[in-house]
């Protein structure tokens, strides 16, 4: 049996630069892994190859037994997995509700057309669409705000929003790229407990970037660290935490803050 999401082998080089060095690892249905590594380890990279933003160069990228490499990112997103952005891509001007609904309209069935057609039906969708929206709202902490333009909100709400436009994909596997940057410390706590709840909520599975090595040690009992492309250990916390290759890498980016 081949494993729920699993990188076997995977490379990845931008002209001189391998950012993904022969990556391998494999998450269960229902995790909630991590992955982490120093700045410019390739990180964002692996989730832009998992998403189809980018094509492997060589290796393979399996989601539920199927090889990735032949989709493209709108039906990488229909088979499940969806993701949020190290730099966050909301629509600054539009509220918060119409930020969620865009993604939640993507299981409609029928074209701009045919909702003119048959306008009743559309108008009953659009009001399914806007209370699911508000529900994931009301779950991110963030119903009171619906209304307001999403570039108005507090930066550590924002990426809350992600989360929420993320959710209302209806993902089986979530990709959280560095979901608590710029966050204060507060802010910080009551994100891992949101991306606690969700994980048991939604029975997801998650696989979420951290730089940070504390927050992903308090959230994630699965932990794959890598550095210059290549994973440099995998495994629980405590493992994570003594291993002198995760210590090299990190005492190298400390000098260099
Ligand atoms: N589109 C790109 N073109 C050229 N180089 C890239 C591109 N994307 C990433 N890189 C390079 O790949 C390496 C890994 O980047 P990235 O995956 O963003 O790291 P991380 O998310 O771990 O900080 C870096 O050296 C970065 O400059
Ligand atoms: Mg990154």
């Amino acid at each position: 049996m081949s494993a729920f999401f699993e990188l076997s082998g995977v490379t990845k080089n931008f002209g001189g630069v391998r950012a993904v060095d022969n990556m391998s690892f494999a998450i269960e249905k229902g995790e909630l892994a991590g992955l982490m590594g120093p700045n410019g380890a390739g990180k964002t990279t692996i989730f832009n190859l998992v998403t189809g933003v980018y094509g492997v160069d060589c290796g393979t990228i399996t989601f539920k037994g199927e090889d990735l490499a032949r989709f493209k990112t709108y039906d990488i997103v229909h088979k499940g997995i969806s993701r949020t952005f190290q730099n966050l891509r909301l629509f600054q001007r539009s509220s918060v509700v119409e930020n969620v609904m865009t993604a939640a309209q993507h299981g409609i069935p029928y074209t701009f057309a045919e909702g003119m057609t048959h306008l009743g039906r559309w108008r009953r969708k659009e009001k399914e669409i806007k209370a699911k929206s508000m529900e994931l709202l009301e779950r991110v902490g963030l119903a009171d705000r619906a209304n307001q333009a999403a570039g108005t909100l507090p930066y550590g709400h924002q990426r809350r929003l992600e989360i929420a436009r993320a959710l209302a994909l209806d993902p089986e596997l979530l990709l959280l790229d560095e979901p608590a940057a710029g966050m204060n410390a507060e802010e910080v706590i009551s994100l891992n407990a949101l991306i606690r709840d969700l994980h048991r909520d939604f029975e997801l599975t998650i696989l979420v970037i951290e730089h940070h090595m504390d927050l992903i040690m308090e959230i994630c009992p699965h932990i794959v660290c890598m550095n210059f492309g290549a994973k440099i250990a995998e495994g629980t916390p405590d493992e994570i935490q003594g291993h002198p290759e995760v210590l090299k890498a990190y005492l190298g980016e400390e000098e260099e803050e």
